[in-house]
């Protein structure tokens, strides 16, 4: 299964804000060097697995400007300047980097404007199509903590045109509710795969109300995911431990919006090719025993 004409459209779409996507997208983290740090090894392979994804169809990269910091946007913006039409970049805010590669808080109001100005400068458009506030009350998992103040902040940018629609990442259903009552929130992007199902109920929530839930880690992250029962539902499918995860996600809800990341030309094709991939019943609930076991 890693055919390279796969038809991505086949995973079907999805309304984030006002735009339609496809729901299976690609997400540019890997893009930048070692610990998401500095530039790649090789800046022309980025730059071909960004133009390869675009041409399979994906038309929903997630990104922000402290991946590197800066590099990634740099790179999104050499490889696919001027965007085509259709293509939403969601970026996020609400962190720094240090100089030792550590992620910092920053949702000042001086913070969040700057990094809404770093986005557009070096994405190189005029308004950001989504902006997620990256909450880090934990960094590691959603906690709660009252977010009107950055929000806010964001909102007024929103109204001055720079920023399209907000979501929020990290979040718990309660700062997604808060944030209602300041704007409309589009979509939420926390921690989930086959694995880690801690938002099992927050995602049929979020479904009801017709907002994009968008996993990331939907692969396992900095840890790949790793499962005998994975691993044999894949050989019984003929397909890759990673297509079955995304597959299962696709599977999951229909409000679930896939961002995988790669460096590679060819994960990127087999990730892509997981939209062909239909499990059966049985693969099913083997893959859902996986999370609750
Ligand atoms: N909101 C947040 O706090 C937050 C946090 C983390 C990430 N994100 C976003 O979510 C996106 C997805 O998360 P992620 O990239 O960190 O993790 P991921 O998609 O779960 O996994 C990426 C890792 O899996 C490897 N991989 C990808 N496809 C593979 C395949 N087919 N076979 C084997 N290995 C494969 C990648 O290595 P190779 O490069 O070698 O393929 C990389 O090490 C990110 O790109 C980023 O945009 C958001």
């Amino acid at each position: 299964m890693t055919d390279i004409t796969a038809d991505i459209a086949q995973a079907g779409t999805f309304p984030l804000g006002d735009r339609t996507v496809k729901r299976l997208g690609y997400g540019a983290m890997q893009l930048a060097g070692p610990g998401v740090f500095g530039p790649p090894k090789d800046r022309a392979a980025a730059v071909a697995v960004l133009r390869a994804a675009v041409a399979a169809g994906v038309d929903h990269i997630d990104t922000s400007d402290f991946y590197g910091p800066h590099v990634t946007n740099q790179i999104i913006r050499e490889a696919l300047h001027p965007y085509p039409d259709g293509l939403v970049i969601v970026t996020k805010v609400g962190a720094k980097r240090g100089a030792d590669a550590s992620w910092n808080p920053a949702f000042s109001a001086e913070e969040l404007t700057q990094a809404v100005h770093d986005n557009l400068r070096n994405l190189g458009v005029d308004a950001l199509d989504v902006v997620n506030l990256r909450l880090m009350f934990d960094v590691h998992g959603p906690a709660e903590g009252p977010i009107e103040a950055p929000l806010t902040v964001l909102a007024d940018l929103q109204r001055q045109g720079l920023i399209r629609r907000i979501g929020l990442s990290n979040a718990t259903p309660r700062q997604v509710a808060e944030g209602r009552r300041i704007t409309d929130i589009v979509c939420v992007q926390n921690q989930y795969n086959l694995a880690h199902r801690d938002d099992d109920a927050f995602i049929d929530d979020l479904a009801a109300s017709g907002t994009a839930y968008v996993p990331f880690f939907p692969l396992g992250g900095f840890s790949p995911l790793q499962s005998d029962s994975l691993s044999a539902v894949a050989a019984g499918l003929g397909a890759t431990p990673m297509q079955v995860a995304l597959a299962w996600l696709l599977r999951r809800s229909p409000n679930i919006l896939l961002i995988p990341g790669t460096s590679s030309l060819g994960h990127l094709h087999e990730n892509l090719a997981a939209a062909e991939l239909r499990l059966p019943d049985e693969a099913l609930a083997a893959l859902d025993r996986i999370g609750v076991a």
